[in-house]
């Protein structure tokens, strides 16, 4: 049986550390040969600067092949191969490199240990140079697109991402431009020196003979026939595989009006693109942004265990028990039934398109929920016209100071507003902006109930959440109804602390995280623990029963 489940996370791991080994160990070989670019000597002192650290290959070369064979592996073991473009090219740039890498290690081992060529900047450029000096270059820049992919992939939904990706892109983009062309400059320079006879006694090359030459041809051509024949023996294996397991498809997810059979072990979204049904999948199937949930209607026990990562993501957004994320749980046997509950844009091929909202992105936001108290009751006895036109009034003047304040409306909910603020700012920003907000939102309702008096003699009363910490960001919706909307527990939270006014007769339930980060001292205030619906640990709340007199004190309060 493949291994899967917990395997696979414990493959995934092992296979991005050891690409964390590869690429460092890149970042040193590229800077090195980047010196070409400034002088021969410039590399020679970098080079015995590093001293010990070049016997290290080996350990560079073991996690290149651990790297290897796991990608391999999950190439085997994949149930389908539609997957999305970034993801075909990354594999495609992947399984190109062993063509161009490892005659390039070879020929550093058989070198070394083999021949026992001493290893100087002239022998290190001398050595390949002209012949396989298009390698090299075509080989730096592969690993350069085959690293950006795979860093991106990985740290895409990271909330500081958008702040290092340009610093990723350029060193994943600059570095290996300069090592190929420092190893250019630095080869084609000596080169010419060489068939000159002018290069000084001191930098004679070690150049190999014609039999160590042919050695090297040999041991490059073996490579070239392990790995066509690897590759070959790769995808008849999967095809015969997928075949023959044709008959063991035992599986049956059924989808509201489809249905696909599957192989054991299959996940729900594997099963889903395989029978080419339509389903949300932000963050690429991470288990991270829960964006694939599913209900299950039937067969939960068909399904895996829920694994760490899945209980995690699930315990975030307070998912009952008939809730789970598609892209973990696997089918085992039987029937499953499962109903997705975000649906993705199956029509527009435009909003296929990976923008950077489309794929979705974790940033962490401060988060407010604000709702008018009562007002289901109120405007049950009200014309429409009267109900339409107050929710206006009320709306456009929490609109303005919600946009004043550097926050932005995600949606009108009813009689709620949800907003978020700091999506360009720091957290402390987000924070002190969205109090100073909501500050200013109760000083605003009084005006608009003055305003609506003939309509609405009692007047409005609000209730406010305020909670700041990671959400997802990112388009949902279908065809022409997608909008760009925050999801995740922060918004839950957010949402059931305004939710706790109506029991507390309060004004606003705002997270002591959010005060603290926006360096507020509310000290006169009591700290309430509170456990909210969905949760099992407390959590710090100050309960504010009048905006205006217990935090008017904010709009004069300086951030400590
Ligand atoms: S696709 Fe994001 S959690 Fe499943």
């Amino acid at each position: 049986m493949i291994p899967q489940g917990n395997a696979r996370d414990w493959q995934t791991r092992l296979r991005l550390w050891a690409a964390m080994a590869i690429g460092l160990n890149q970042l040193v070989v590229m800077a090195y040969y980047s010196l070409g670019l400034v002088s021969g000597e410039a590399m020679e002192a970098f080079r015995n600067a590093l001293g010990l650290y070049w016997s290290l290959g080996p350990v560079f070369n073991a996690a290149l092949l651990l790297h290897m064979s796991l990608g391999l592996w999950k190439l085997f073991r994949r149930n389908t191969l539609r997957m999305p473009t970034w993801e075909a090219a990354q594999i495609a740039l992947g399984l190109l490199l062993p063509f161009l890498l490892v005659p390039y290690n070879l020929a550093g081992i058989f070198v070394s240990t083999v021949f026992q060529i001493p290893q100087s900047y002239v022998d290190t450029l001398l050595l390949s140079f002209p012949d396989m000096a298009w390698r090299y270059i075509a080989m730096t820049v592969i690993i350069g697109a085959h690293a950006q992919i795979g860093v991106h992939a990985v740290l895409r939904l990271r909330p500081w991402y958008p702040r290092a990706r340009l610093i990723i892109v350029a060193v994943t983009t600059l570095l290996p431009l300069a090592a190929a062309l420092g190893y250019w400059n630095g080869g084609s320079q000596l080169y010419q020196a060489y068939l000159a006879g002018t290069l000084a006694a001191d930098d004679a090359p070690h150049l190999l003979s014609a039999a160590q030459k042919a050695v090297l041809d040999q041991a490059n051509l073996v490579d070239y026939l392990v790995f066509v024949g690897l590759y070959a023996l790769l995808f008849a294996g999967r095809a015969l595989r997928l075949r023959l397991d044709r008959k063991n498809k035992t599986v049956r997810i059924e989808y509201p009006g489809a249905h696909v059979m599957v192989l054991p072990a299959t996940t729900v979204l594997e099963a889903s693109r395989i029978g080419g049904i339509p389903h949300a999948s932000i963050c690429g199937g991470r288990g991270r942004c829960t964006t694939c949930r599913v209900r299950v209607e039937q067969g939960m026990e068909n399904l895996s265990a829920v694994g760490e990562r899945e209980h995690k993501a699930l315990q975030r957004i307070g998912a009952g028990t008939d809730i789970r994320l598609a892209c973990q749980a696997e089918g085992r046997t039987g029937t499953i039934r499962v109903t997705p509950l975000l649906r993705p844009d199956t029509a527009s091929s435009a909003a296929r398109r990976e923008t950077r909202n489309s794929v979705g992105r974790d940033v962490e936001l401060a988060v407010m929920f604000a709702d008018l108290r009562g007002f289901t009751a109120l405007s049950e006895s009200k014309f429409p016209y009267d109900v339409v036109y107050i929710l206006n009034s009320y709306f456009q003047a929490m609109g303005q100071v919600i946009e004043a304040h550097g926050g932005q409306v995600d949606k009108f909910l009813g009689d709620g507003i949800l907003a978020y603020f700091g999506l360009d700012g720091d957290p402390r920003d987000a924070c002190l902006s969205a109090m100073r907000a909501a500050s200013q939102m109760a000083a605003n309702l009084v005006g608009v109930s003055r305003e609506l008096i003939s309509v609405l003699p009692q007047g409005l009363a609000l209730g406010i959440g305020l909670h700041f910490g990671d959400v997802v960001l990112g388009e949902v919706g279908f065809h022409d109804k997608k909008q760009v909307t925050i999801i995740g527990d922060t918004v839950n939270t957010a949402s059931r602390l305004e939710a706790l006014n109506k029991k507390t007769g309060s004004q606003m339930v705002v997270s002591t995280g959010v005060v603290a980060r926006a360096g507020l001292d509310l000290t006169h205030l009591p700290v309430a623990h509170v456990t909210l619906r969905g949760k099992t640990d407390e959590m710090r709340v100050y309960v504010i029963q009048d905006i205006l007199t217990d935090v008017r004190a904010l709009n004069e309060t300086k951030p400590l």
